[in-house]
């Protein structure tokens, strides 16, 4: 098994791969030689967003992945029925992302700055029921210093920056903005002495700009790796990424 040595942690995003599943309700691609693979081939950690629509991993997925899984991310909505579930599988991390159902993926961070007081209250109690049973949370947000302070206000101890604007803008003029953007959030995050993940379009061309910056801690990539797989297989396509990991860690 190829061994980890690095400071930037990957973890893989399977949600693709079980879209295929779903799309047909077939037995196949397996999800869990996808695990596997994906640890052999380097992953820190294995990925899955349970979405309301369940329109990739499903319920039985996420407790199998659980079995098998040597670490999990847990991707859910902050609602009851996805805080229900999460009790039960007792993932290793959970990232509370915003869901809603029109979207293709997940376009945004959480709005915390529009959040109610209410809906402030249920996030913290969230993290400190999760905290109780040993999952660790993060939130995913936009890379803000005004989501940062409320990230660290509710008691997260992580956050997973969103990195789909940078992604979006990837070799246009405003590239470097959005960067930007990212540098300064991860930076205040770490003076607010959170963990700083990031995530969300980053791909084999976009990625590298990301590992230069200070205080990333992990990345989650999804969709680039598994459209890379069908080329390459999923394990080249898991090395590809680490190998560019390599050379900024
Ligand atoms: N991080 C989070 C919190 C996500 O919800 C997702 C999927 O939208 C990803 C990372 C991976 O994004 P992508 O599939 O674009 O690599």
């Amino acid at each position: 098994m190829y061994m980890a040595n690095r400071k930037i942690r990957l973890g893989v995003n399977i949600d693709h791969i079980a879209f295929i599943k779903t799309s047909r309700e077939t037995l196949y691609p397996n999800l869990l030689d996808a695990v596997r693979i994906s640890e052999d081939a380097g992953a820190d950690l294995i990925t899955i967003h349970l979405r309301e629509d369940r329109r990739h991993i499903q319920d039985k997925d996420a407790t199998d992945i659980r079995q098998y899984a040597k670490v999990l991310n847990f991707e859910m909505a902050n609602t009851d029925e996805m805080i229900r579930f999460a009790m039960e599988l007792k993932p290793d991390y959970c990232c509370i992302v915003p869901e809603k159902r029109e979207e293709k993926t997940t376009e945004g961070g959480l709005n915390l700055t529009s959040y109610s007081d209410t809906q402030l209250k249920k996030l913290e109690l969230t993290i400190s029921n999760f905290k109780k049973n040993n999952i660790k949370t993060s939130l995913f947000i936009d890379p803000s210093h005004e989501s940062i302070n409320i990230a660290t206000d509710v008691g997260a101890e992580l956050v997973e920056l969103h990195t789909g604007k940078y992604a979006n803008l990837f070799n246009t003029i405003d590239e470097f903005e959005a960067l930007e953007e990212v540098s300064s959030a991860s930076k205040y995050a770490h003076t607010k002495k959170l963990l700083v993940n990031a995530g969300h379009g980053l791909n084999y061309e976009n990625l590298s700009e990301i590992c230069k910056l200070d205080h990333i801690n992990e990345i989650n990539i999804g969709h680039a790796i598994v459209s890379q797989a069908v080329f390459t297989g999923l394990s080249d396509a898991i090395k590809k990424i680490i190998s560019i990991i390599n050379k900024h860690d």
